[in-house]
């Protein structure tokens, strides 16, 4: 359940403009005229003709981490997928962009798969996860042909089996191990320790016993393993132990069962800047660091050195997007809170009420302004904790004001939802003074799209 803020008033006005925000902002931001532009388009002009609340994204920003991790996980290895995580963000643009800077894809559901195969995605590039697939969702990753299923369970092994020799079929696969390592992140967004819903752990030896059972199974192909051990990590010492441990298991396989891993997939995890003073690794450092570690790990064991993957989402995303709401009612509580109530809420970002999640925001058309107040920013939603920002500077504002929300690219749409019935926000994709909208807004015809009226379908 969202938590309401506390009521202790916290003075945190910092006298920022948006030109101290950039490392929060998609890389293309700039102030103009007291306004803030991104990918050389004005987000006040922007919000006035497209409406709010919506999601703008850089496009620009986004082709470069991409590129940054094709180019720093290659210059250290030649044969490193980059796997970007769909569940970050997807939209059929964002499937084209991925295919077009030579990336593959992670998806974690039929739709997700079904998105990425209208988009056009080669589906021998994509990589499905998901802890509990079900029998139709490993039919259509079959009749599509995808390049590897990441298997979660004992289950999923077996029916994966029978489904692919009854095509006659080899289906490519990679076990996903749970190495128990605790990434020094979020308790919700933590998935590589023992005790997880995900994969298979490697201290209870189910990890061994699946591999085992792989290479026994017809119709299966273990191609190699797969560990992700959380989200939003700064410190990069967490991948280095966990490829610490993964690499002996890759040894022991070797040795007791004489099978040989050919990929390594250490999924994604890389943090991200949502605050001023944070200050995450770099892409070129996590490169450096994850396949120079797989390297050296490999040749303490004296193993062949595997095809390589990772697979970031967030860090792809994150800082290239951004929120822009208009301000509608303040309501000032003296000596406890001011409280800038936007039109959208924990219905586009719910980020803050389910993780604590921390974000700055900014007034769009007051950009060169220094932020010299303190405000809580509120979405329209029944719920006290709904809030975007809880207690962050922000400039003077007033009604109508055009409140942009920072670092919103990742697991913003993407966890979106229609609290109140109300309409999600269509994403904009900027790009060199011009922009087009790449998800359109919903309407209220389409919230009422599935409603049954009497039992029928309209
Ligand atoms: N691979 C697997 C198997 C994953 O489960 C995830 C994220 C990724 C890759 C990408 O991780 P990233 O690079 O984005 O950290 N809703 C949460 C985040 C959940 C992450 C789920 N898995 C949030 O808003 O913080």
């Amino acid at each position: 359940m969202a938590k309401p803020v506390s009521t202790k008033p916290r003075a945190v006005a910092d006298f920022k403009t948006a030109t101290d925000l950039l490392n929060v902002l998609p890389m293309t931001a700039e102030v103009k005229n007291g306004h803030l532009y991104v990918g050389g388009v004005d987000m006040v002009t922007l919000a006035r003709e497209a409406g709010t609340a919506l999601y703008v994204m850089d496009e620009e920003t986004i082709a470069t981490q991409l590129s940054d991790y094709i180019k720093w996980t290659r210059y250290h290895w030649k044969e490193v997928d980059v796997v970007y995580a769909g569940k970050a963000f997807l939209s059929r643009a964002m499937v084209q962009l991925v295919d077009a800077e030579g990336c593959c894809l992670d998806v974690s559901s039929g739709g997700e798969l079904a998105l990425a195969l209208s988009a056009g995605f080669d589906p021998a590039r994509i990589y499905v996860h998901g802890n509990n697939k079900t029998d139709e969702e490993l039919n259509e990753c079959l009749d599509a042909g995808v390049g590897r299923i990441v298997v979660d369970s004992f289950e999923e092994l077996e029916q994966l089996s029978t489904m692919a020799s009854e095509r006659g079929i080899e289906q490519s696969i990679l076990i996903r191990v749970t190495p128990g390592i605790e990434a020094d992140t979020h308790d919700y967004i933590k998935t590589g320790a023992e005790d997880s819903k995900f994969g298979f752990g490697l201290n209870s030896g189910n990890a061994f016993r699946a591999v085992k059972r792989a290479a026994e199974l017809p119709g299966i192909d273990f191609e190699g393993l797969h560990i992700h051990i959380g989200s939003q990590i700064y410190a990069l010492q967490s991948f280095s132990a966990a490829i610490e441990v993964i690499v002996a298991f890759i040894a022991k396989i070797r040795d007791e069962l004489g099978i040989e891993t050919r990929l390594l997939d250490t999924g994604g995890g890389l943090g991200v800047a949502y605050g001023v003073p944070d200050e995450p690794a770099t892409i070129k450092e996590y490169g450096k660091v994850v396949i120079d570690d797989i390297k050296e790990e490999c040749e303490k064991h004296d193993l062949t050195v595997p095809r390589m993957a990772v697979e970031p989402g967030r860090s792809i995303v994150a800082n290239s997007g951004i929120t822009l709401y208009t301000v509608g009612v303040i309501k000032v509580i003296p000596d406890i809170r001011t409280y800038v109530s936007v039109d959208g809420g924990m219905s586009d970002n719910i980020r803050t009420s389910l993780y604590d999640a921390h974000y700055e925001a900014l007034i769009a058309n007051k950009a060169d302004q220094p932020r010299t107040i303190t405000a809580t920013v509120a979405g329209k939603h029944c719920e006290s904790g709904d809030i975007v920002v809880s207690d962050g500077p922000l400039q003077e504002v007033e009604r109508g004001d055009i409140l942009c929300v920072c670092a919103t690219g990742a697991y913003a749409q993407s966890l979106s939802n229609n609290y109140n019935k109300q309409v999600r926000p269509g994403i904009i994709w900027v790009k060199d003074g011009t922009w087009r909208w790449v998800v359109y807004r919903e309407t209220y015809e389409d919230l009422m799209r599935t409603d049954a009226v009497e039992g029928v379908c309209p």
